[in-house]
């Protein structure tokens, strides 16, 4: 056989062998999928090397954090009516100020779920692109600021 005819079999062989076998497209994740990855990423000691000058630094720095991801649902004060929301949106993110808030005094469970977010609508930061120090800075701010004591 001449050249040319063998390498032409041979790539017609390679273009049935394409047709064959389609690439496979991975799913699209699931919230649930996104939250599991977002527990299994979570480590606790991503907190440890933490260290603010002040209680202020923390506040200051989660300001900037909160105007920047968190306003559009949670609004300016934390009441759950950021822009987001009254335009219309389905998410309906709580209050932070309830005297029974669940995560009153509770920095640890906070920063967790910031981190992780829920199923509900509540973005993961932590696959998000927020860093530990800010995640931590952002439930500083709240804890500080936005809740009712
Ligand atoms: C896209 C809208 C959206 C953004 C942006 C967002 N959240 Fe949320 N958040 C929600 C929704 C919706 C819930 C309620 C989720 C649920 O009920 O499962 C929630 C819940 C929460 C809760 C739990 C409140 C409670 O009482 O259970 C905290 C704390 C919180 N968000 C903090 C933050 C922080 C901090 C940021 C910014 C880093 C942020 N969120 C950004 C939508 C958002």
């Amino acid at each position: 056989m001449r050249p040319a005819r063998l390498v032409a079999l041979l790539f017609a062989g390679l273009v049935v062998a394409a047709c064959d076998s389609p690439p496979e497209v991975p799913p699209e994740p699931t919230a649930a999928d996104t939250i599991a990855m977002a527990v299994a990423a979570y480590d606790p000691a991503g907190f440890d090397s933490n260290a603010w000058d002040t209680p202020d630094e923390a506040i200051v720095r989660g300001s900037v954090v909160y105007q920047y991801s968190c306003v559009k649902c949670h609004g300016a004060q934390g009441l759950g009516d950021g822009g987001f929301v009254t335009r219309g949106d389905t998410l309906r993110p709580p209050a932070f100020n309830a005297e029974d808030w669940a995560f009153q005094g509770n920095l640890e469970g906070l920063r967790t779920h910031v981190f992780t977010g829920t199923e509900g609508g509540m973005p993961h930061w932590g696959l998000e692109g927020l860093q530990y120090r800010d995640v931590d800075a952002v439930s500083r701010f709240i804890l500080d600021r936005l809740t009712a004591n």
